[in-house]
């Protein structure tokens, strides 16, 4: 008999013994079988589907490994330990580090624990911008206002007047402009006062950075651009080397990516180097000398393009090996809750520590108010403390929860709700689990630790028991999807649906005084401790109690 009997309408050959759908799902419940170790039960549920349940023992056995090893599954290493460049906050010496830093800074964190999570070598990396034009301008106004620099170090503590200063100066007198550009020159080719001037600049500017990045538990390693000036020219030459080097009008030399009218620009027609030189003499350190296997680079989605054309280039030119993985995460703006840029009331850009100190302050007032109310199970003096981590972690989270490219409304209102999606009410969440556990120690005598290490076991039974386990184990698939895209936002979901099943589970579920207390109490412990797992993967601050 030949293999195909009829032709479909389409043309498609169709089998002639072929099954009918409802068939063919019997044939594959026959084939699992009824004693298989993760599936309890198959049902046809119409056709086409098959109704899968998750064995209770299996699902035990694998919430008994969380709890025992006190850790959320990670997938296993295999091979050497593989290292991984996360190029993120990076913002411009001197210039307003501004609510757009912020958002790399939150981002670029959670990629970098969550890679390391999962067992990446990460190099954090502070691309800052000390390299730019712009020091050509700072230098000159330096030089005009503080001739004696050398005997008195000058007192520029806000460096952002400074540069608007010098900003005025630049765009006022043509002589100053002048020297400014050649200033430019100057310094990238090692011009001792220039240079002595320029680390004055970079020195103050950092001390305002780290103040941000100890508010926040960022940690990140400065390799500013000024890094990559001596790994420029080899760079440009390669290109010269390998023919895909062009000469543009007036001397400068590009290179032409694929798709892209305006080429990347290795090197000016006065012979300086810009933000394309870097990035390319960048990636290249990156690529062979950092050995990096995943590239990623955080910065607005304006500069997408940038990053496909510098990605592309190092493609062309062969310096990416298999494997190699070049990405860009473009992230949206952040807007004022009229929909407009964010800006204060005055209209000038936001400073970055008084937007954390105000979602401080506001914390503050409403954990003293629960205090008043005696509602708090803190003290006084540990107001503070919670309120910095409740703050900065509502921030955090606000931003973290969503796709990076939407744009979005900075509302302290929206992000400090105890009710909604927010840091806030998953931080409450999670205390809730810690309040049930202290609860049965004080009156049951019973600690968790203890259950645990005596091997006491957890037994699934209620449904919404099922639920939350099954949201537990389903951590494996949602870091799998995390890293595939670097999106902390999917840990985010989690961790909200987490929160919901484990209050599902304690209003549904009587804890205090029920036969099944003692493995609902563990169940409460794994709850919470996964939920601890993502808000250290998110760079949020443990809370014990509120
Ligand atoms: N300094 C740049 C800015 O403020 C971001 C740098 C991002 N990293 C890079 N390799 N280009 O927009």
């Amino acid at each position: 008999m030949p293999a195909f009997a009829s032709l479909k309408k389409s043309g498609r050959p169709m089998p002639v013994d072929m099954k009918g759908p409802t068939q063919v799902a019997q044939t594959i419940i026959d084939l699992v079988g009824k004693n298989h170790p993760v599936i309890s039960e198959m049902r046809i549920q119409g056709p086409g589907f098959i109704m899968c349940k998750i064995s209770p023992l299996y699902l035990q056995g694998h919430i008994d490994t969380i709890m025992c090893t006190k850790s959320l599954p990670k997938p296993p290493q295999v091979g050497p330990q593989q290292t991984c460049l996360v190029d993120f906050s990076s913002p411009n010496i001197a210039k307003e580090m501004h609510v757009g830093h912020l958002r790399s800074t939150i981002i670029g964190e959670s990629v970098c624990r969550i890679l390391e999570y999962v067992g990446f070598k990460v190099e954090r990396v502070n691309h800052v911008g000390d390299w730019g034009t712009q020091f050509g301008m700072l230098i000159q106004f330096l030089k005009e206002k503080y001739p004696d620099f050398k005997n008195s170090m000058p007192n520029i503590t806000d460096l952002t007047g400074f540069y608007k200063a010098a900003k005025e100066r630049f765009d006022e007198d043509a002589v100053f402009k002048k020297l400014a550009q050649l200033n430019v020159v100057k310094l990238q080719s090692g011009d001792v006062e220039c240079l002595e001037i320029w680390k004055i600049l970079c020195d103050v500017s950092r001390l305002e950075y780290q103040k941000i990045y100890d508010r926040l538990d960022v940690t990140i390693e400065e390799y500013g651009e000024s890094f990559y000036n001596d790994k420029i020219p080899p760079v440009i030459e390669e290109f010269e080397k390998a023919g895909t080097l062009s000469i543009e009008e007036g001397g400068a030399k590009c290179v032409f990516v694929d798709k892209f009218k305006v080429p990347l620009m290795l090197q000016k027609s006065d012979g300086g180097y810009g933000y394309d030189s870097t990035d390319m003499a960048a990636l290249k350190y990156r690529l062979h000398t950092v050995n990096a296997m995943r590239i990623v680079a955080i910065t607005d989605f304006t500069q997408g393009d940038h990053f496909t054309m510098c990605n592309q280039a190092a493609r062309d030119i062969g310096w990416v090996d298999k494997g190699q993985k070049l990405q860009h995460i473009g992230f949206g703006t952040v807007q004022g809750e009229d929909g407009k840029r964010f800006k204060t009331r005055s209209g000038v850009t936001v400073r970055l520590v008084d937007l954390l100190d105000e979602a401080v302050d506001r914390m503050e007032a409403s954990l003293n108010e629960r205090i008043e109310q005696g509602k708090a199970n803190i003290s006084p003096d540990e107001v503070h403390g919670v309120a910095e981590a409740i703050g900065y972690g509502a921030v955090k989270y606000f931003d973290l929860r969503r796709n990076p490219t939407s744009n979005y409304k900075f509302s302290y209102d929206a992000m400090l709700d105890t009710k909604g999606n927010t840091a806030v009410y998953l931080l409450y969440a999670r205390v809730r689990f810690e309040s049930i556990m202290n609860k049965a120690k004080a009156e049951y005598s019973i600690d968790v630790e203890e259950l645990i290490k005596s091997g006491e076991k957890i037994v699934i039974g209620h449904e919404a028991e099922r639920n939350l386990a099954l949201q537990i184990q389903s951590f494996a698939d949602v870091l799998d999807l995390t890293l595939d895209d670097l999106l902390p936002y999917h840990i985010c979901d989690y961790v909200y649906d987490l929160s919901i099943a484990g209050s599902n589970f304690v209003t549904q579920c009587r804890v205090m005084g029920s036969p099944e207390m003692k493995s609902r109490l563990m169940l409460c412990y794994v709850t919470a401790m996964a939920m601890q797992q993502c808000f250290e993967l998110l760079g949020i601050r443990e809370v014990k109690r509120i």
